[in-house]
Formats: structure tokens, sequence, C-alpha cells
């Protein structure tokens, strides 16, 4: 008699109080501020759309090339075998906020899969 009642009690206070802290966090602590930003910056965003306000505007994409290590000297076909890191700059015009309605937040690091990117590859150098 007595165990099954705990049971019982128990199965009724585990949901109630998930319900409590669940509801506690919706009304009073305010989203944070980079999960509010990145909704903001992402809602209706379109990754294979150039990110230009104006159609009109080109999107210059700066490269900056780097060699990282020889890993191989073919002389006789001239063939020079490297491992090179790139890295590319561009101003992307849906990307931008109000610092001040973001607790300051100036810099936010997304996903480069959910932003536009420049259709660019390198083939020989
Ligand atoms: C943001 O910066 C302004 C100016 O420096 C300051 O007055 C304000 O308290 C800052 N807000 C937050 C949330 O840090």
């Amino acid at each position: 008699m007595v165990p099954r009642r705990c049971w019982i009690h128990h199965s009724v206070l585990v949901p109630a109080l998930l319900m409590i802290s669940a509801a506690n966090r919706a009304d009073n602590a305010p989203k944070p501020a980079l999960l509010r930003l990145s909704d903001k910056l992402m809602e209706g965003y379109k990754k294979g759309v150039r990110p230009v306000l104006d159609w009109r505007q080109t999107t210059t994409v700066l490269i900056d090339v780097m060699v990282y290590a020889i890993l191989g000297v073919d002389e006789k076909n001239q063939v020079l075998t490297t491992y090179i890191w790139y890295r590319q700059f561009w101003v992307d015009e849906f990307l931008k906020w109000n610092p001040k309605e973001y607790e300051n937040v100036t810099q936010i690091s997304i996903p480069t899969e959910k932003i536009w990117v420049p259709d660019i590859l390198i083939n020989e150098l």
C-alpha cells in the first residue's frame, strides 16, 4: 500500500516541476543577446542570394593566399605541389545590426553553411 502511494507522488511531481521551470524561463529571463541577434540575422536570410541591398551593386571579394607548406617538387614535369590557406573577405549587407540593441555585441560567429559565400574555386596558382 505505502510503496504504491510513493510511486504515484513521484509521477505527478516530476512533470509539474518541469512545467514550472519552463514557464519561468519563458516569462522572466530575456533571450540571451547572441541568440536574439542570430535569430534576427537569420530571419528571412537566403544563402543563395548575393547579399546586396541594390542588385546593381557589385560584391568585391578580397582573397588572401598563404603558402603553408610545399608538399612536393617534380622537376621533370615542372609541378610544384603546395598546401595553401586562403581567406576571403567581403561585405554582406544583410548581416548588420545596431550593437546598442544587443548588449553592445559587435561580433558574432555564424557557420558558413548558413550564409552566402563567394563561389570561387582555385584550380591552379
Ligand atoms: C553599452 O555601451 C554603452 C556605452 O559605452 C554603455 O553605456 C552601456 O551600459 C552598455 N550596455 C551594456 C548592456 O553593456
